[in-house]
């Protein structure tokens, strides 16, 4: 007899653990760990949005439970950085919801939108959380092909499989690929919901980490609020992952549904760390810029060091992450065990990210350039004991 449920024991296991393993082994044998495995940015939030923070924490007007009322203001602000950046007006109150990440946004919506048995439509490489969420809301899951340009190609999806899709999740800038969808494909993606009557969620919660101009967001094109939610996080741009916020906007009846399941289970964030995320918000755009820029300079040293010590990996346009082709026939995830077992340099396998990522990993640009020279030495002296 378990006590486990059919539900919980339908999310995938993940390859992350093993990771996990051989970075415990690693660590065991004296060797230093360079973790290149988490998206998680090693850089601070700004030095004013601590400050609020910590002047909240001593005003007793925030330690109560946050009803919504009092996440309009930190709506307001996101309703005007998001009007600011696109030209699109939301109304807080009806068309925007504030999150505890937006992790937990996305996977209480599905649960919104969907039945048991529901189809979704998920690219065939994808931020890890995305199967499981479908798996707990019990989902049938069609893993959409990516294209040589890394983009879902839509028109790979059988027409009685689009027939029967609920909901598109896209995430461009991508984790983990680093792909970066134009309006034009977020157009087409649109007008395929609209053929197939499906509902849009755009994860972008890397809107800012675009090293090449800004990313487009679907929700600005015409009619997309009829069938689109969006997602931005204060997790990447602002360096906020451990506070957990992040805001929902777009089409105000999937608003509501999440809204009433999210009251199901979980309040709002805690008052300060809203307050703390609307001066992250109002930060001067050069302040975000600066930010690009360190991981831009991480990606040019660790590119160029790769590529000294024989791997060639491509120059992402976006995002904290190298998307690379295991070097050799060699399976993704024996390859990455065998690496930080060997070495102490700790990559994602691809596996870890759906079906399509078999045979490449993820490299997270999550150190400063020292560090990610010595990792490209150690990878280096990895793959030449390897090929003797
Ligand atoms: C594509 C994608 N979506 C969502 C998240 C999680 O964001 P949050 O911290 O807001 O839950 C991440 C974090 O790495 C991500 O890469």
């Amino acid at each position: 007899m378990s006590w486990t449920s059919r539900r919980a024991r339908a999310i995938p296991q993940s390859v992350f653990l093993l990771m996990d393993r051989a970075k415990q082994e690693a660590r065991a044998s004296g060797l230093g760990i360079i973790d290149l495995s988490l998206g998680s940015s090693d850089l601070s939030p700004p030095g004013p949005a601590l400050q609020t923070l910590a002047e909240a924490l001593l005003d007793r007007a925030t330690h109560q439970y946050t009803l919504r009322s009092a996440t309009r203001p930190f709506l307001e602000a996101a309703s005007g950085w998001y009007e600011h950046r696109y030209g699109v007006t939301f109304d807080p109150d009806t068309e925007m919801l504030s999150l505890v990440g937006s992790q937990e946004g996305i996977g209480h919506l599905l649960l919104a939108l969907t039945d048991p048995g529901d189809l979704v439509l998920i690219p065939e490489v994808a931020y890890p959380p995305y199967w499981g969420m479908a798996a707990l809301a019990g989902l049938e899951v069609f893993p959409v092909p990516l294209r040589e340009d890394l983009l879902p190609d839509l028109d790979a999806i059988p027409e009685e499989v689009a027939r029967r899709a609920r909901v598109l999740i896209l995430n461009y800038p991508n984790n983990p690929t680093a792909a970066v969808a134009d309006l034009g494909f977020f157009a087409r993606a649109l007008e395929f919901c609209r053929r197939h009557d499906v509902f849009l969620v755009h994860d972008n919660p890397y809107v800012d980490m675009v090293f090449d101009g800004p990313a487009p967001s679907p929700l600005a094109l015409p009619g997309a609020r009829d069938r689109c939610v969006e997602f931005f996080t204060l997790s990447k741009s602002y360096h906020m992952g451990g506070f957990r916020l992040a805001f929902a906007v777009g089409n105000s009846e999937a608003i509501a549904a999440l809204e009433t399941v999210k009251s199901a289970l979980d309040f709002n964030q805690y008052q300060g760390i809203l307050r703390m995320g609307i001066t992250a918000l109002q930060q001067p755009e050069a302040w975000v810029r600066e930010q690009v820029a360190v991981f831009r300079e991480r990606r040019d040293v660790l590119v160029r060091a790769l590529q000294e010590a024989g791997w060639e990996v491509p120059l992402p346009r976006a995002t904290l992450y190298l998307w690379a082709r295991v070097p050799g026939e060699v399976d993704d995830v024996a390859f990455a065990v065998e690496l930080c077992r060997r070495t102490g340099v700790a990559l994602s396998p691809g596996q870890g990210f759906g079906p399509g990522g078999r045979g490449y990993v993820r490299i997270a640009l999550v150190q400063p350039p020292e560090r990610l020279e010595e990792a490209a030495a150690r990878i280096g002296d990895f793959l030449r004991s390897s090929a003797r």
